[in-house]
């Protein structure tokens, strides 16, 4: 199953819970929300009473995305806002493994993200104690970048080490995803596929969701 993670960097904040609404019903399966701190990447979102917002008009997965220094002091504000996964960047935590214990103690699933140079292998030694991997696929930090090709690889190498773990462990991918790159990516291993501006800078939400969904599907039926 591939799922669709809207990501709201990209909606019109003017209208968030319309634009929310017409992702549901177009069929996606989270929301992807990106916190930014100025400090991690130059650039600067939001924060908890944002999620807190968002969480009172879909009942869609929360999938928080930080990135942002110093991520243990907002685990439990996130969380308590109504983050149902929460991610981080293994470049920005000195001590990974505690802040992945932390996370899962505060009763969110937790995923660990990686950059476009950051090498698959960083998190051998703590794939088991994870429910997810992102990788990125454009730097993090703005929506509609280009798809980094070179990242297919390290996708299919972060597949591999999943396949070996015997856990399930859910791949997700963020940036420049589109109609076209989903396909690859999916040929590559991902299932969990975020998506900003090829979904709401589209004349249509729903439209892009289901465009997406049949690229999607096209795919996992070869
Ligand atoms: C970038 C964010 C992405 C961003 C993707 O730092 O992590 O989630 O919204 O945007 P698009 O789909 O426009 O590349
Ligand atoms: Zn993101």
């Amino acid at each position: 199953m591939i799922r669709i993670a809207p990501s709201l960097l990209a909606a019109d904040f003017g209208h968030l819970a319309k634009q929310i609404s017409e992702a549901e019903q177009g069929g996606a399966d989270w929301i992807h929300l990106d916190v930014m701190d100025g400090h991690f990447v130059p650039n600067i979102t939001f924060g908890p009473p944002l999620v807190r917002s968002v969480r009172k008009y879909t009942k869609l997965p929360l999938d928080v995305h930080l990135m942002i220094e110093d991520a243990d002091k907002f685990i439990a504000p996130f969380r308590a806002a109504g983050a149902d996964i929460i991610t981080v960047h293994q470049e920005s935590c000195l001590h990974l493994y505690r802040t992945i214990q932390a996370i899962k103690e505060s009763g969110s699933k937790a995923g660990v993200v990686l950059n476009p140079a950051t090498p698959v292998d960083t998190l051998k030694s703590i794939i088991e104690e994870i429910d997810l991997v992102l990788i990125m696929t454009v730097e993090p930090g703005f929506g509609g970048q280009q798809f980094i090709q070179s990242t297919l690889q390290k996708i299919q190498e972060m597949r591999e080490m999943i396949n070996l773990s015997k856990k399930e462990i859910l791949l997700e991918v963020d940036g420049g995803i589109d109609r076209d790159t989903a396909a690859d990516v999916i040929d590559a291993g991902a299932n969990v596929l975020v998506a900003g501006t090829s979904i709401f800078k589209a004349d249509s939400i729903q439209a892009a969701i289901s465009s997406l969904r049949t690229a999607t599907k096209k795919r996992t039926q070869q």
